[in-house]
Parts: structure tokens; C-alpha cells; sequence
């Protein structure tokens, strides 16, 4: 069996559509993604937010002892070798050097079955 991974990206709300078309460009349309809320090292703070806030809200952020910022989460599983090239696209397009451009995690997959035919591995992924 081949080796497949899934690659976990957790990106920006605002980078979700141009994520999209990169991955969709180099070849890789079908991946799942998920609304999620997180936090990374700074704790939720301001520069981890994708957009403008009106002072406020922005007092408000500063000022919460644990707070959470939405963000996407993106599903991709591709075979291993693939991995590199995905990671590079994800970065290139989700990095603008702020605190908070998002997190990508690789895991090992065991298998893939697509439904409709049965499909085991990276058949199934074709
Ligand atoms: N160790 C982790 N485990 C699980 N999810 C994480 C982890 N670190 C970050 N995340 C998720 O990734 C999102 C983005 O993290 P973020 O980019 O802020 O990471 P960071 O390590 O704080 O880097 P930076 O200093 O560039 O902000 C978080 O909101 C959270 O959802
Ligand atoms: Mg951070």
C-alpha cells in the first residue's frame, strides 16, 4: 500500500478562497475543512486575528485572560511524497509574517477507501 499522509493546515479565515484555488491549481481539489477557533503562543491576542477590529473589540481581545480566534481548518489527504509540495503552496500563500499565519501538522494515514468504488489507498485517492 502506498504511503498517504494528511496534512492539517490551520489558516487565517480571510486565506481560505486563495488556499483553495492554490490547491486546486497544483492538482489537489478535494481536501475537507472545518470553522474552528484556536490559539496559538501568544494566547489569542490581536495580531492573530485575520482582519480589522474597531478599538472596542480591541480592548476587549487585549484585555481577556484566554481568548480564541476563529480560523479554518483544511483536511487534505494526499500520498507522502506529495507532502512537501503541499506544505510549500500552504505556506507561500498563508504567510505574511504576522504572529498567527496559521499552523500545518503531518500525520501518517493507514488507508482510504472511496465509497463509490471500493477503492483501497492511493487508488482511491486518484
Ligand atoms: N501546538 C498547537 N497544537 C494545536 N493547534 C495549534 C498549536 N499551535 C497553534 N495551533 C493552532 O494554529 C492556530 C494558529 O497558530 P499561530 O499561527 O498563532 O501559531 P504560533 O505558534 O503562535 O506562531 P506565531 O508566533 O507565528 O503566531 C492557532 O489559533 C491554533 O488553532
Ligand atoms: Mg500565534
Amino acid at each position: 500500500m502506498s504511503n498517504l499522509c494528511e496534512v492539517m493546515a490551520i489558516v487565517r479565515t480571510n486565506k481560505m478562497t486563495d488556499t483553495k484555488k492554490a490547491l486546486e491549481e497544483i492538482g489537489y481539489p478535494s481536501f475537507t475543512a472545518f470553522r474552528c477557533f484556536g490559539r496559538g503562543k501568544q494566547g489569542g491576542r490581536l495580531k492573530e486575528l485575520a482582519y480589522p477590529v474597531s478599538p472596542e473589540i480591541k480592548e476587549k481581545i487585549e484585555q481577556a485572560p484566554a481568548s480564541f480566534i476563529p480560523k479554518r481548518i483544511i483536511m487534505a489527504v494526499v500520498p507522502e511524497d506529495t507532502v512537501p509540495k503541499i506544505v510549500e503552496i500552504i505556506i507561500r500563500v498563508n504567510q505574511t509574517g504576522e504572529h498567527g499565519d496559521g499552523k500545518i501538522f503531518v500525520f501518517p494515514v493507514e488507508d482510504t477507501k472511496r465509497v463509490r468504488t471500493g477503492d483501497s489507498g492511493l487508488e482511491a485517492l486518484l
